[in-house]
């Protein structure tokens, strides 16, 4: 039986995609650049049902099949129109990292998806278009479908280079569902926050900022945008009605930790995405060091990049 396999990974993004101009199409309110996360993994199969199911099913590790959620239906209603394809399909699919967590799987699992379809249905799709079906599914998966770091205005991503010396780590504090998943999470912001719509008069500016600082490699204007965009993000979320809270007290601790490393030099920064589990961004001489100012304390560490 044809089966059509497709690897991913997840990307962190250092400066957050948050609010919509075009629900429908699914496109971001405003640009976004990330770092795809070489070291977490997500594998995805597709195989054509045999059995007599109308429905495309989906299991996560060794976990019993259900229906497709409808970021995934997006994705394959897509092949279907350029294929003629009717038949449902099993798809399968596991990481080496926890799901549903803010660890941004939904990009690795929707990237994932997109590239075991478009080698399922043989389409080869040029990188591009691939792009812009997984934004059709979860925008954040658009920037997946690159490696190194990745710049994403609106329909699709596009690598604009690659920092050899970053060095990135997830800090998992939580391993449960988040309350209030992203989309929900836009939808509450772009409509209730005053902040947020402060956020869009600064954002792209400091996206040029931290595009030209990632270009000549300074770190510590790189960090500093970083961790802002972080805040201001969570900032946003707080500012809704009703509020999102994403991060917890751990989260915080994080944050504080951070912070105390910083205090005679800049060698590190925070980011943390719909969820309380953050990423820690440093530079290769000063890994060691950082990752263990968290793992010897109680964190549990899982190395991305
Ligand atoms: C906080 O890509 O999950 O991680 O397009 O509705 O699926 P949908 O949203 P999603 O949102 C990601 C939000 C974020 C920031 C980011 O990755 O840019």
């Amino acid at each position: 039986m044809r089966e059509g396999v497709g690897t991913s990974h997840p990307n962190i993004a250092f400066i957050k995609y948050w609010g919509k101009k075009c629900e429908e199409e699914n496109i971001p309110m405003n640009g976004s650049v990330s770092q795809t996360l070489g070291r977490m993994c997500t594998e995805t199969s597709v195989v054509h049902t045999e059995d007599d199911v109308q429905d495309d099913l989906i299991s996560y590790g060794e976990s019993e099949p259900t229906k497709v959620d409808l970021k995934a239906s997006r994705v394959i209603k897509y092949f279907r129109e350029i294929t003629g394809d009717r038949k449902a399909l099993v798809i399968r699919t596991k990481s080496n990292f926890p799901a549903c967590c803010g660890l941004a799987s939904s990009a690795s699992g929707i990237s994932a998806l997109v590239l075991a379809l478009d080698d399922f249905y043989r389409t080869r799709l040029p990188r591009e278009l691939l792009s812009s079906v997984a934004r059709m599914g979860s925008a954040s998966a658009a920037r997946s479908l690159h490696s190194g770091i990745v710049h994403m205005q609106s329909t699709h991503g596009e690598h604009v280079g690659e920092w050899e010396e970053l060095r990135i780590f997830a800090v998992v504090v939580s391993s449960a569902q988040k309350r209030v998943g992203s989309t929900e999470g836009m939808r509450c912001t772009s409509r209730t926050s005053s902040l947020f719509q402060k956020r869009q008069e600064g954002v792209e500016k400091r996206l040029e900022r931290i595009l030209e600082a990632i270009r000549e490699k300074r770190f510590r204007e790189f960090a500093l945008i970083v961790m802002q965009d972080s805040n201001e993000m969570h900032a946003c979320c707080a500012d809704s009605f009703p509020p999102i809270f994403y991060m917890n007290d751990r989260s915080r601790d994080i944050v504080e930790k951070i912070h105390e490393l910083n205090s005679d030099e800049v060698i590190a920064a925070y980011t943390f995405d719909a969820g309380p589990n953050g990423f820690v961004v440093t530079l290769e001489p000063h890994y060691e060091r950082v990752r263990r100012a968290f793992a010897d304390h109680g964190f549990s560490v899982i190395e991305a990049l």
